[in-house]
């Protein structure tokens, strides 16, 4: 049953339901309950029809341009006046979300300089160039809080108070490479179905300098600053979940943010990176720097070299997990206090744990839930890593990079654009999985 078809880069994609996966090795899936992005079926469409536009691609211009080097088509690029302002209630919400994430990020950088002195940046090996280099991201931060700032008007919110999950620089660079990236994909999962294509625009400028600050935060890590193909989006709901946690308290008269909360997912055994050997399981959500005196210090994580850890532009050493690796997971049962003032709670409406979601690059992979336990306050379960790559005979791993890990009660096929339909399948989760 062919659900959708769409055009991207001239490539037909298609998505299958769940009921035939499209696996991108299907007679070989048996790690993978369903891969449900392959986006790019085989050949070319030279047709394709959605929302009542029909357009034939033969490479040649199909109408008369309407202006002088200027084929027909596109939005909004008729000389009319932009107008930088929320549109609809998916609007407003989306940008206050971003501006709730554009301020943990601005007291984020500022905390993490005000905390540590000199001497325990260098110790990690970040000197007074890192340091200013950090000073400005907060600065970058500071003008994207502007800037959504005057999108939204007098209803914007004021910077909050807010909690953190580390005791030093280590463990600081690493939340600060967690919450770049959720900051990240949380954008780029909406962006494109705003109305108000005028803000997209500036949120679009924005974020591509987050994505760079993300880049530095691996680099700072001894981290491969990008080893993933293509920039996963998530939906608000995810990215709220992620970052509602670490919010302790706002004003009483800030908005309230629309989305949802879901229950908390951890990944007991999450590569640690800060360890000299990164693929040994740490419990904790950030490093575990005592269990690593010198966590940049050398390190052989990857098979037949040995490499030197430290800040760098670039180094080999990602790969932290692997095909066929089992995670542990644990989830919170719905009901929880989160958030600003602890005002929201964690809602779910999907049904018992039955599949991770593996969300990474152009991606939505699944593996089935094993040992599924329930605690009193939650479950616990294992998943086995896939070893799907992004295309059929390409190298490229799916789950590579900082990537998202939900729990899920089915194996609906999502592709990029159609992400949010996950939401009401969502258990618990996201939680952010360092691959590599
Ligand atoms: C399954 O995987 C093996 C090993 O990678 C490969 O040789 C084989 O061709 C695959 N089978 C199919 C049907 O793709
Ligand atoms: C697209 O191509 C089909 C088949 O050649 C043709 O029937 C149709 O009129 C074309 N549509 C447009 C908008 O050119
Ligand atoms: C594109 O335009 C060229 C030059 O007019 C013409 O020779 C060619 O047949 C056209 N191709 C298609 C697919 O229409
Ligand atoms: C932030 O915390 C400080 C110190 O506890 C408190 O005085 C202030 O009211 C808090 N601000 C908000 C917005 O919660
Ligand atoms: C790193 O830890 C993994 C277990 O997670 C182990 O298989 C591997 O041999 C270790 N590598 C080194 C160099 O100790
Ligand atoms: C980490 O979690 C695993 C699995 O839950 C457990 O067996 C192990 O004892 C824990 N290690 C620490 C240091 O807490
Ligand atoms: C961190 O490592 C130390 C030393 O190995 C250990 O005693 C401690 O329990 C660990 N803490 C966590 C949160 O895993
Ligand atoms: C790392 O390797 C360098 C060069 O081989 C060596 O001088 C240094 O002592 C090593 N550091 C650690 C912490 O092992
Ligand atoms: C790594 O270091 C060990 C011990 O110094 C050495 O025996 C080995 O040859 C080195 N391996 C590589 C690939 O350099
Ligand atoms: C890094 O990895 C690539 C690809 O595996 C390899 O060709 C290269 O030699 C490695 N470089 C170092 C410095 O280990
Ligand atoms: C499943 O994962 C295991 C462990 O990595 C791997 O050896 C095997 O080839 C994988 N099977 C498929 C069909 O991908
Ligand atoms: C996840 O880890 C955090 C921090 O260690 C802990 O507070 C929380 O209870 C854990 N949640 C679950 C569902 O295990």
């Amino acid at each position: 049953m062919l659900s959708s078809i769409t055009i991207i880069l001239g490539i037909a994609a298609i998505a299958a339901s769940a009921d035939i996966p499209a696996g991108i090795m299907p007679a070989n899936s048996t790690n993978t309950t369903s891969s449900a992005l392959n986006p790019f079926g085989t050949g070319f469409l030279l047709s394709n029809s959605s929302s009542g536009y029909v357009y034939n691609a033969t490479g040649n211009l199909t109408s008369r341009e309407p202006r002088p080097f200027t084929p027909s088509g596109g939005l909004a690029n008729n000389g009319s006046v932009p107008n930088y302002h929320p549109l609809t209630d998916f609007d407003y919400e989306s940008l206050l979300l971003a501006l709730y994430q554009e301020f943990i990020e601005l007291d984020l950088f500022e905390f993490g300089l005000r905390t540590f002195s000199v001497a325990q940046f260098q110790q990690f090996g970040l000197d007074a160039n890192d340091r200013a280099l950090i000073e400005f991201m907060a600065e970058q931060e500071r003008g994207h809080v502007m800037l959504i700032e005057n999108i939204l008007g007098p209803s914007a919110i004021n910077r909050c108070n807010y909690t953190y999950p580390f005791t030093n620089v280590v463990e600081f660079v690493d939340f600060c490479r967690k919450v770049t990236r959720w900051g990240e994909s949380g954008v780029y999962g909406f962006l494109e179905h705003l109305d108000s294509r005028d803000s997209a625009q500036l949120l679009l400028q924005s974020v591509t300098t987050e994505a760079r600050q993300e880049m530095i935060f691996r680099q700072f890590e001894g981290l491969f600053p990008m080893p993933v193909w293509f920039q996963t989006g998530i939906t608000q709901s995810m990215a709220w979940t992620l970052l509602a946690p670490y919010i302790s308290g706002c004003s009483r008269d800030s908005p309230r943010v629309a989305w949802q909360n879901f229950p908390a997912l951890n990944i007991t055994n999450n590569p640690n990176p800060a360890a000299p050997n990164a693929t040994l399981p740490s419990n904790s959500t950030s490093p575990n720097a005592t269990a690593s005196t010198a966590p940049f210090s050398n390190s052989t994580t990857l098979p037949g070299s040995n490499l030197t850890i430290v800040p760098g532009i670039t180094s080999n050493r990602t790969g932290f997990s692997f095909p066929g690796r089992v995670l542990q997971l644990a989830g919170d049962f719905p009901g929880k206090p989160v958030g600003p003032n602890n005002s929201y709670t964690t809602n779910s409406s999907a049904g018992a744990p039955r599949f991770a979601a593996w969300i990474s690059q152009l991606n939505t992979t699944y593996t089935a839930l094993e040992n599924v336990q329930n605690r009193t306050d939650g479950w616990t379960a294992t998943t086995t890593q896939p070893s799907d790559t992004i295309w059929p005979n390409v190298s490229e791993p799916i789950v590579n990079g900082s990537m998202f890990i939900i729990a899920t009660d089915a194996n609906i096929s999502v592709t990029p654009y159609n992400i949010s339909e996950l939401n009401s399948h969502i258990v618990a989760g996201p939680a952010v999985y360092l691959a590599g």
